[in-house]
């Protein structure tokens, strides 16, 4: 924590360390109140600069001693640094460095640098992490090769790890042990990592194509050992993928995981010893949904494809940070899709992602947060962890490689390992490595003005206008796009967007796309499916030879992050539900009809009445016989509130909540029967296993009995809430018990009480599950301010701490992000419990406690007498005079 007014750290003031370190050289001995750190580092001048004083980062340590090739040396502190000036005219050739300093891991509450959790010792050092625990040239640019020596308590901590290889080990007096790593690889000081902690592994010997064998571990505490199966099969699938589709091997004869149960994140690539929260480790068919496993599968595919983007080639500095983050999205993306399989299971990944983009990453967009994927300035990098950054940068990625073709994409990664392995980069080298091997491209022709993806924020809006003109059948098609001002950016040059298109006939046909001028391709034929690329302002696309007026079909799979605005009737939109040969776009189609019924009623007299087309089409879908299950729960649950709340100008969160309710009521009655035929029609049968398939059935079961409780209570009826009791009792896994239990929460059944306490005795003794019960209880549909008023009582329940990053969003980030009509009351009380908790945590985890800032990033958007009231608990959190430079950072910007 930086406190007061905290420096603007901006791009273009970059410059190249003075220093380098080659090596270090580190002793840990660990005690929870006083580890002692010894720190031998071997450094270099770098010539490539004038000379300068030694300066390196250092956070809440304590300094015992300096040692410049064995001799003490005078020294100073200058805000966060300690300087060496001694050193500004040291010859060229390396030199020794020895520093003793301790640090008090058990008062470590922020979980950066090196902290205590259920007993043992773990670090987290990225960002700027390393800090925390030595003085050093903290900064991803400086890389070097680590030997770690750790000494502590044999009983109490009998695993010790750190990164790279085990090279000794053995006992000390007083009942304690040691062991030493050697790490082969140079590395910034973000990947260091070590644990100490009493833990149990599973173990896997893999072997690579190249006949190399690896031992992969995943370690858990005691206990957990039965719910360390996926982790390790997404591992192992993870290692398989990535020499598949890339070739990038396993580079380390080991490989570990290791799970906290305190982490600010979801888990953290530290070169060979990856460090994950709990939550994206453990499972078993009876503590974890299938969007649990799920969520393992790519967070372990995310931290493992790490290993090649940003360990083997790391980024430059943090500005960068979207060249190791959205390109490693865009390959966990990738994997998940290709672990899903058929062309239906992809889609359903392809849709998740995009509704976590439009959730997250749009509304970051347009609100005072918004920033370039490769910011330009910040105060705390910890800030810069965003939407943008991780989603909007695969995008980005994504748009590359559409432009390129797979295999192009391919190519461009070989070079870019070809030229860049072992170094420090910039998101440039990694546009340009890919351009650079697709010379014939569209990205090479346009690699500039592609490249304003980095630099420019905000979300693109792209128009398109089509005109058919029978007498020389032909169908112009206008597309223009514009961008709106963000922050410290008025004015957008035009993007380059590749919009993947189709034109559907009237009977559902696809129509050959020729454009004019266009030879016949080689294959014979015109093709049915192209990627226009959009790159000026405006411009027209003229196919011609086409029979009839047609029906565009654009941004298939999204195939750029903008928002579309085409003009589409409800006539044109039930054709593409029912026959694009897109699937993405088949749901988009659905997500539309709904959001223009949802629109309609929030801005109109707050009245919804479903029309029969929309129903018709609704009852089409869920009867359709052979759409697979998935995908008909996509298409049939309403967009979000806060999707909707988004294409509003002034949003009163209640209104919007009524609306979606009342949407969700009529679907419920309109298709009573088709619920209860999809209910018993999709039961999962046999064992628990997290496929497609099944994944689907359950989650279309789980939304029929979902809306058969709904209408049932409304009715008076208490068939279907007994039948999901009974589910809710019986479930042989926990997507269909918290399914269950979900359906009576969201229909406000009278068995929601004893279900719960029921799910409360069963679970006591598993963490991630009673994070579920907080969520439940805190995301339930409100209703007469019950769910605000259960969460303030259960902010006294035995087993919240507020100190658990986990548990403390269990429950306050689900209900002020994930519950917009709990949260947002007319009496501004939502507010007021937002401020007390985002001062609260502040004092104690900063990073968390910014996170929790940003829910209200939207405030200005607001109707009256939402938007005072927000403002006013925003502005008493920035009046607190000692807050961090993080949570500052966000609500400077909230108010500017
Ligand atoms: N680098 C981690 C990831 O994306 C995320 C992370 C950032 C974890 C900062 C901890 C701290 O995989
Ligand atoms: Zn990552």
């Amino acid at each position: 924590m930086r406190e007061g007014t905290a420096p603007l750290i901006r791009r273009e003031d970059y410059s190249a360390p003075a220093f380098w370190i080659k090596s270090v050289d580190l002793t840990f001995d660990l005690d929870p109140a006083k580890t002692l750190v010894i720190n031998k580092m071997q450094l270099e001048r770098n010539l490539d600069v004038p000379a300068q004083a030694l300066r390196l980062h250092g956070e809440d340590l304590n300094l015992t001693r300096v040692l410049v090739n064995g001799e003490s040396v005078s020294f100073r502190h200058e805000e966060g640094l300690l300087v060496i000036d001694s050193l500004q005219g040291v010859p060229a050739g390396p030199f020794t460095l020895e520093i003793r300093n301790t640090c008090a891991p058990e008062k470590n509450t922020h979980l950066s640098g090196l902290y205590t959790s259920g007993g043992g010792f773990f670090t987290q050092c990225e960002a700027e992490g390393f800090r925390r625990i030595t003085y050093f040239l903290d900064r991803p640019d400086v890389m070097a090769v680590y030997t770690v020596t750790l000494r502590a308590n044999k009983q109490q901590y009998p695993v010790l790890l750190s990164n790279g290889n085990l090279v000794e080990q053995g006992e000390l007096d007083n009942g304690r042990h040691f062991a030493k790593w050697n790490d082969p690889f140079p590395k910034p000081s973000y990947l260091f990592a070590l644990v100490a902690a009493d833990l149990v592994a599973r173990e896997q010997w893999v072997t690579t194509r190249s006949g190399k064998n690896h031992l992969l571990q995943v370690y858990v505490r005691r206990g957990d050992l039965d719910k360390t199966e996926h982790a390790m099969n997404s591992l192992i699938a993870s290692v398989v993928w990535d020499e598949a589709r890339f070739k990038l091997p396993l580079d380390l004869e080991r490989f570990m995981i290791v799970a906290v149960g305190d982490f600010n994140m979801g888990a953290m690539e530290n070169k060979g010893l990856n460090i994950f929260n709990t939550k994206y480790v453990l499972a078993n068919p009876a503590t974890a949904t299938d969007s649990d496993y799920l969520g393992i599968e790519s967070v372990v595919g995310h931290e493992y494809f790490h290993n090649w983007t940003g360990n083997r080639i790391t980024c430059r500095d943090w500005f960068q940070l979207s060249l190791k983050e959205g390109l490693t999205v865009f390959r966990d993306q990738e994997f998940s899709m290709d672990m899903a399989g058929s062309a239906s299971a992809r889609a359903v990944k392809r849709i998740d992602d995009v509704r976590t983009l439009r959730l997250s990453q749009f509304p970051e967009d347009a609100g005072p947060m918004a920033h370039p994927v490769r910011p330009d300035s910040y105060v705390e990098i910890n800030n810069f962890y965003t939407a943008t950054v991780y989603d909007k940068g695969a995008e980005v990625v994504r748009m590359m490689q559409t432009l390129v073709g797979r295999d192009g994409f391919a190519h461009g990664m070989t070079l870019y390992f070809e030229r860049h392995d072992g170094s420090a980069v910039t998101c440039d080298e990694f546009a340009q490595a890919i351009a650079d091997a697709n010379p014939q491209s569209e990205l090479a022709r346009l690699l500039p003005q592609f490249k304003r993806w980095y630099s420019q924020a905000g979300t693109p809006r792209v128009t398109a206008r089509g005109r058919y003109d029978a007498p020389s059948r032909t169908y112009t098609l206008l597309l223009e796009q514009s961008c709106g001002s963000t922050p410290g950016q008025a004015e957008k040059q035009p993007f380059v967007i590749p919009i993947a298109m189709g034109l559907v006939a009237r009977d559902g046909r696809a129509l050959a796309l020729q454009l004019e001028d266009e030879a016949l391709p080689a294959s014979g034929a015109y093709p049915q499916e192209r990627v226009l690329v959009l790159s000026e302002n405006r411009e027209f696309f003229t196919f011609v030879n086409v029979d009839e007026e047609p029906v565009p079909s654009l941004l298939r799979g999204f195939s750029a992050p903008v928002t579309l605005a085409d003009g589409l009737s409800d006539n044109d939109l039930l054709l593409l539900l029912q026959h694009d040969t897109d699937p993405f776009n088949r749901w988009e189609a659905g997500q539309r009809l709904a959001l223009a019924r949802l629109l309609a009623a929030v801005r109109g007299d707050g009245d919804l009445q479903l029309d029969q087309p929309f129903i018709g089409a609704m009852r089409g879908v869920l009867t359709h016989p052979t759409l697979d299950a998935a995908f008909k729960e996509l298409l049939l649950s309403p967009p979000s509130e806060i999707y909707i709340a988004e294409q509003l100008e002034s949003v009163d969160p209640q209104r919007v909540h009524a609306a979606r309710e009342a949407m969700r009521m009529q679907l419920a009655q309109a298709l009573r029967d088709d619920w209860a035929v999809a209910f018993e029609a999709n039961q999962a049968t046999g064992g628990y296993a997290p496929d497609p398939i099944s994944v689907g059935k359950r989650g279309l079961a789980n939304l029929a009995l979902n809306m058969l409780c709904l209408d049932a209570v409304a009715r008076g009826d208490t068939v279907w809430p007994g039948r999901a009791y009974q589910r809710f009792k019986d479930a042989s896994n926990m997507t269909d018990r918290q399914g269950a239990l979900w359906a009576l929460l969201a229909s406000h059944s009278e068995l929601a009480e004893p279900a719960l306490a029921r799910f409360y005795e069963l679970f006591k003794g598993e963490p991630l599950v009673i994070d579920k019960w907080f969520t439940l209880q805190a995301t339930a549909p409100e209703s007469g301010g019950r769910v605000f008023a259960r969460v303030k009582a259960l902010m006294n329940h035995p087993d919240f701490t507020i100190k658990n990053p986990n548990r403390a969003r269990s429950l306050i980030a689900a209900v002020c992000m994930g519950n917009p009509a709990a949260f947002h009351r007319s009496d501004a009380a939502g507010y007021v419990f937002w401020a007390d908790r985002v001062l609260e945590l502040d004092g104690i985890n900063p990073q968390l406690a910014a996170r929790m800032a940003r829910v209200m990033d939207r405030w200005s958007r607001l109707a009256e007498p939402y938007r005072s009231a927000a403002r006013e608990a925003v502005s008493r959190v920035a009046a607190k005079p000692d807050l961090s430079s993080d949570v500052r950072e966000i609500v400077t910007r909230a108010l500017a």
